[in-house]
């Protein structure tokens, strides 16, 4: 059972697609340096990073959601993920100004 598990949509669409997606918004690189830094900030802790299609929030991405908080987030960059990783999993702040609207 993990503490939190949370799911980086990677969902990739035509880039001339109506909808946007994620993946084509370094999704995948993003995921791959949350996971890294989940690993080495929290060690002790049960805390699993998974890529996922797409979570219904295109326009709003990069999307990541976290459970079993059922908070969402958009990390577009690197020093989003720092922060993320910092005030959300480590210091248990709310992270507001990465946090999507709750719907
Ligand atoms: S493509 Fe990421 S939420 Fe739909």
């Amino acid at each position: 059972m993990y503490e939190k598990h949370i799911f980086v949509c990677e969902n990739k669409r035509d880039p001339f697609a109506p909808r946007p997606s994620c993946g084509l918004k370094n999704a995948t690189a993003l995921r791959n340096s949350m996971k890294d830094l989940v690993k080495t900030s929290c060690p002790s802790r049960k805390i699993r990073v998974n890529m996922s299609g797409c979570l219904d929030r295109c326009e709003e991405g990069p999307s990541v959601v976290v459970y079993p908080d059922a908070k969402w987030f958009k990390i577009e960059n690197e020093d989003q993920v720092k922060q993320f990783v910092q005030e959300y999993l480590i210091e248990g702040k709310s992270a507001q100004s990465l946090a999507m609207e709750e719907k």
